[in-house]
């Protein structure tokens, strides 16, 4: 497999660095700096005998060298700082991103393209349209990284290890993201028999503000550990073909009752991009918070003409 990783800042490097890791196929890094991908890649390589992994990875400014790629992650774009909202990132970026897609396609006709730029429900449906993909074969990383988040975050409240806890976010990358409380365990055990509500409030509140908790403490750009393994792990699935459950901002075409929107939804995952978009048993607040979700990105997909 060929996986092209389109932006060699920290999410792109350390994306790129985590694909080589797990061997999942020929990494080609790209970026508009020139040196910038070669001097990563020949770093990441020179590490391949102490870590112990195959050293499959090219830096490139040439999108000739992207060629054949069978997923494609784009990274390439402003980060926020503090005291942006992702949605202050939507004029400059989409221009990044709209021009990344234009190079990228001609030459693999045929890849899953994974949107990781913010605002990154919107970058995502803009993928979507410049591309002329098939919807399924375009996705964006939001749902594995905030459910993974909150996961650490009742791992971390209650003292266990986070691999007993499991969560799920839907909805949008940011205000609107939608917590499941009935479909969190800590242990095999309802997370709602565990915590109060005023406990899963806080929680809730603290995913939702992650990233800015983190921008706020960097200063300067933002998380790319966490965000990079989350990219990863959708990488995984396809290459792999697992048809995993995972949160990710898909194309609805009525599912929940939404329709012709991105919006963070469960999915399976596999070699062709979405196999499925998973219905689970929502109650009503859960469903009106999540069409509200979709509503709200559909308004922003509408402002990105006038970009
Ligand atoms: N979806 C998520 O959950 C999530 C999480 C973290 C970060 N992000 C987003 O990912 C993006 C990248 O974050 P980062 O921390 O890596 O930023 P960064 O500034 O470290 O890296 C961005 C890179 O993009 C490159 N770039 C800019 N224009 C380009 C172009 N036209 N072609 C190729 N490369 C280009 C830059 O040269 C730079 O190396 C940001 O938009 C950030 O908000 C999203």
């Amino acid at each position: 497999m060929r996986i092209t990783v389109i932006g060699s800042g920290f999410v792109g490097q350390s994306t790129a660095m985590r694909l080589v890791h797990r061997g999942l196929g020929e990494v080609v890094l790209i970026d508009i700096i020139e040196g910038l991908p070669q001097g990563l890649a020949l770093d990441i390589k020179e590490s391949s005998p102490v870590v112990g992994f195959e050293p499959t990875i090219v830096g490139t400014n040439d999108y000739a060298d992207t060629a054949g790629s069978d997923v494609v992650v784009i990274t390439a774009g402003f980060p926020r700082q503090p005291g942006m909202s992702r949605m202050d990132l939507l004029g400059k970026n989409a221009g990044i991103v709209r021009s990344v897609v234009e190079q990228v396609t001609p030459g693999s006709p045929n890849a899953i393209i994974i949107v990781v730029t913010n605002p990154l429900d919107e970058m995502t449906y803009l993928a979507a349209e410049v591309s002329g993909f098939p919807k399924e074969r375009v996705i964006g990383m939001a749902g594995v990284l905030d459910s993974a988040r909150l996961r650490f975050f009742i791992a971390e409240e209650l003292g266990v290890s986070p691999l007993e806890v499991e969560a799920m976010t839907l909805g949008s990358h940011g205000e609107a993201m939608v917590p499941l409380p009935r479909q969190a365990t800590v242990g095999g055990k309802p997370l709602t028999d565990i915590v109060d509500e005023a406990a899963l409030e806080r929680l809730y509140a603290r995913t939702r503000d992650a990233g800015a908790e983190i921008v706020g403490l960097l200063k300067k750009g933002s998380a790319y550990y966490a965000p990079s393994a989350s990219a990863s792990k959708m990488v995984e699935a396809i290459v792999r073909d697992t048809g995993e459950l995972l949160p990710v901002c898909a194309w609805t075409s009525g599912q929940y009752g939404i329709r012709d929107v991105y919006v963070g939804v469960p999915v399976r995952l596999s070699r062709g991009g979405v196999s499925e978009i998973v219905e689970l048993d929502l109650n009503d607040d859960e469903l009106a918070a999540l069409r509200a979700a979709a509503e709200g990105i559909r308004a922003k997909c509408a402002d990105l003409s006038d970009v």
